[in-house]
Formats: structure tokens, sequence, C-alpha cells
């Protein structure tokens, strides 16, 4: 069966651009995202490698180790960073794995054969602290990703495991949050100092509680 959230993290040990690595112990106590590339030399992965290593420091910000997948080998990653460079302007600061036997892909479904039997998906995981499967996206190998989106999710993610509260549709950072519907209005106002906007019984509205 398909991994799912809140499911364990499955870990592994690889060959990466930065040597060989445990995923857990890369992980360490802060949050990861892993994220597929269909081949090495494309040009949508490309744009993708250099757009994640310009965001590197929003990632570190977020406590956020990123992990690239593709399932060419090594020496072919190599190659491929210089690529990047010339393509983007931006050197890799992160590790890129070479997934050549599959191992990884397989274990994280992100090969899908209906699609294509040789290249991943481009899959994205959302790994927390406790290393549980916080989301799963996929996309087609014709459609770049759009990384802005996943590190609002991480905001979102990160937010909601800290406080009780949801974010609404289209929420970034910094805006109103959704009071979390297991509190009564009594406890509520306790947990949100600064108050709340109650629109229906079950949709309330609080100032982000930590800025
Ligand atoms: C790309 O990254 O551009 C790409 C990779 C595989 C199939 C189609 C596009």
């Amino acid at each position: 069966m398909a991994l799912q959230l809140g499911d364990e993290a499955p870990n592994f040990t690889v060959e990466t651009t930065d040597g060989t690595l445990n995923f857990h112990e890369y992980l360490g106590d802060g949050w990861g995202i892993l994220f597929s590339h269909p081949k090495d030399f494309t040009p949508v992965c490309t744009t993708e490698l250099g757009e994640v290593a310009r965001l590197k420091s929003e990632f570190d910000k977020r406590d956020t180790k990123v992990i690239g997948l593709s399932v060419d080998a090594i020496g072919s990653h190599a190659d491929w960073v210089g690529d990047i460079k010339d393509a983007t302007g931006q050197t890799l600061n992160f590790p890129l794995i070479a997934d050549s036997d599959r191992t990884v892909a397989n274990l994280y479904g992100m090969i899908h054969p209906n699609a294509s039997d040789t290249m991943t998906v481009r899959s994205v995981f959302i790994v927390g602290p406790d290393k549980k499967l916080k989301l799963t996206i996929t996309y087609p190998a014709s459609t770049g990703r759009n990384f802005q989106e996943i590190l609002r999710v991480l905001d979102s993610l990160q937010l909601s495991s800290k406080f009780p509260i949801a974010t609404p549709v289209n929420w970034n950072d910094g805006e109103d949050v959704i009071v979390g519907v297991g509190l009564t209005d009594e406890e509520a106002t306790e947990k949100f100092p600064k108050g709340f906007t109650k629109i229906k019984p079950y949709l309330r509205f609080t100032p982000q509680p930590n800025r």
C-alpha cells in the first residue's frame, strides 16, 4: 500500500552528492523534505534544483533539511551539478540521492508504472521531527513544482504542531488562523489571549499566535 500521512518515513542509507548518508540521521531532530526528480539532465528538474538551492536559507530558517533524488548514478549527478550552476547560477547546497537501483524510489512509491516504467514522478514528502509523514504531493514530470507553496505548507504544519489551530484557504505566514475545532469558546479565550472572531460556531479566526 502507498505511504500515507502519519506513517513512519522509511529509513535508508544511500549514496548522495554529499557522500553516503542515512536519511533519519541526516534529518536529526528537525523537519525534512524528500523530493524526487524523473531524470538527470532534464530541463524542468534543472530549474527545480536551482530554485531549491536558492531557497536553502528559507528551509534553514524552518529547521528543515532538504534532500533530492534522481534514479541516475553518482557520476551523472556530479556532471549535472555543473550544468545546474551554469543554467541557474546556483551551486547545489543539499544532497542529491543517486538511486540508480531504485531502492528509495521503490520504498516511497515514486515510480508510477502507468506514467513511466523508468522515471520517478515528482514526489514531495515532508517529514516531521517524529519521522512521521506530514505531507505527500505528487506532480507529473511535465510540471515543475512551486516551492513557495511547499514553504507555505511547512509554515502551516509547523504552526499547527505548536498551537491548536488550522490554516484557512490560501493562508500565508502572518495571517489570521482558525481556532481548532476541538476547543470550546472558553478554552479558545484562554489559549488565544488576542481573542477570536466567531463567524460560525465551528469557524473562529484568531491572529497568528506566535506573532
Ligand atoms: C524535465 O525535467 O524537464 C522532464 C523530465 C522528464 C520528463 C519530462 C520532463
